[in-house]
């Protein structure tokens, strides 16, 4: 266990004190690029202002062929770009991969004072996020970056999730986590084949009726909802940031949406946009909706002190709905400074 008085301080001499609160800026959607890709890159400028976050991915996704040719974009796409207000960040190789020193040390060389956020995957335990706290401070002092970068860890093995009080308690470096659901699936020898969303097989069935022949509903149940609740309660216990991941199934929006939606009422702050069609889903789906931000501002009104009921249109307010109206009227002004549309929708 680290000395309690230490926790704000660095890790290694000259490189910056690290952060105690995780500095909150909308996160809607972490849009994912193949840096590699020179079609995409062009694009970036342009995204770039319609997403919360993009990401330079390195990882997944990427040819072998192509891993070191990925890492030089990332480094030429942060040197040319002016993100403004958008996060930029980068989803290394993993751990245990033949490019993840390399990743690491070309990017903070080239990009550490533009990069907000190192997404590490496959994050198993605590001992990981250590290896890279300390990493990540060392390089930050050969480099004299001047602002700590964080480090966002991908809930995907099944080690992680047996571990993930311990990974999100692990360094204040943390910024938050994502849900993996593909490598997830894998680790677990869950026999499915699909990156996230449900499964039609798993399902629960009406009991029988008197007429044995008679149809008996069923209902398809949630694969994600027990390990996303356990990351959302480990984040929330902790002041970091839980995102639902990618959902693979592009085709389809409707349900894309609803995962999303899930994510969102549970406790999530955004989701991954693996196609520029998830982005305006993402971005609809975790604003929270404007009729119920009024709402929320009508209870906060009512409740003047917070102390005490209300009833309002037959629905009984305490101090505890007030707390719960805060958080909404909160991230919708979060929101609305960064997303005039939505500031209009919520006469903010
Ligand atoms: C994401 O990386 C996943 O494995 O789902
Ligand atoms: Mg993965």
């Amino acid at each position: 266990m680290r000395n309690p008085r230490n926790i704000g301080r660095p890790l290694a001499i000259g490189a910056p004190a690290p952060w105690i609160d995780i500095p909150v800026r909308p996160s809607r959607m972490i849009h994912f690029f193949d840096p590699s890709n020179p079609r995409m890159a062009v694009k970036v400028p342009d995204i770039a202002k319609k997403v919360d976050i993009i990401l330079a991915n390195l990882e997944d996704a990427i040819q072998l062929q192509n891993k070191e040719a990925a890492r030089e974009g990332l480094c030429k796409i942060a040197r040319e770009t002016d993100f403004g207000q958008t996060q930029f960040w980068s989803r290394v190789n993993s751990l245990d991969s033949p490019w993840f020193l390399d990743d690491m040390l070309r990017i903070v060389a080239e990009a550490g004072d533009k990069l907000d956020v190192v997404m590490i995957p496959k994050v198993e335990g605590p001992w990981d996020i250590h290896y890279v706290d300390q990493l990540l401070a060392q390089l930050e002092a050969k480099h004299q970056l001047v602002r700590p970068i964080l480090v966002h860890a991908i809930l995907e093995t099944a080690q992680g999730v047996a571990n993930v009080e311990e990974i999100a308690l692990a360094s204040p470096r943390m910024q938050g986590m994502s849900l993996g659901p593909a490598d997830l699936a894998a680790s677990r020898r869950m026999k499915t084949t699909r990156v996230g969303g449900g499964h039609p097989g798993y399902l629960v069935r009406e009991d029988p009726k008197e007429d044995e022949n008679a149809p008996r509903a069923t209902a398809q149940q949630d694969l994600w909802h027990y390990t996303l609740a356990r990351m959302v309660d480990a984040c929330a216990a902790t002041g970091i940031l839980p995102f639902y991941g990618p959902f693979g199934d592009i085709s389809d929006s409707l349900a894309c949406e609803d995962q999303f939606r899930n994510a969102f009422l549970m406790g999530c702050v955004g989701a991954w946009s693996l196609h520029p069609n998830q982005i305006e889903i993402a971005r609809r789906v975790f604003s929270p909706p404007p009729d119920e931000v009024a709402w929320a501002q009508k209870v906060i009104a009512e409740m003047g002190d917070g102390s005490g009921t209300v009833m309002i249109d037959g629905k009984m307010q305490d101090d505890a709905t007030v707390k719960q109206c805060k958080v909404m009227v909160e991230l919708a002004t979060l929101i609305a400074g960064r997303d005039p549309e939505m500031a209009k929708a919520y006469g903010l």
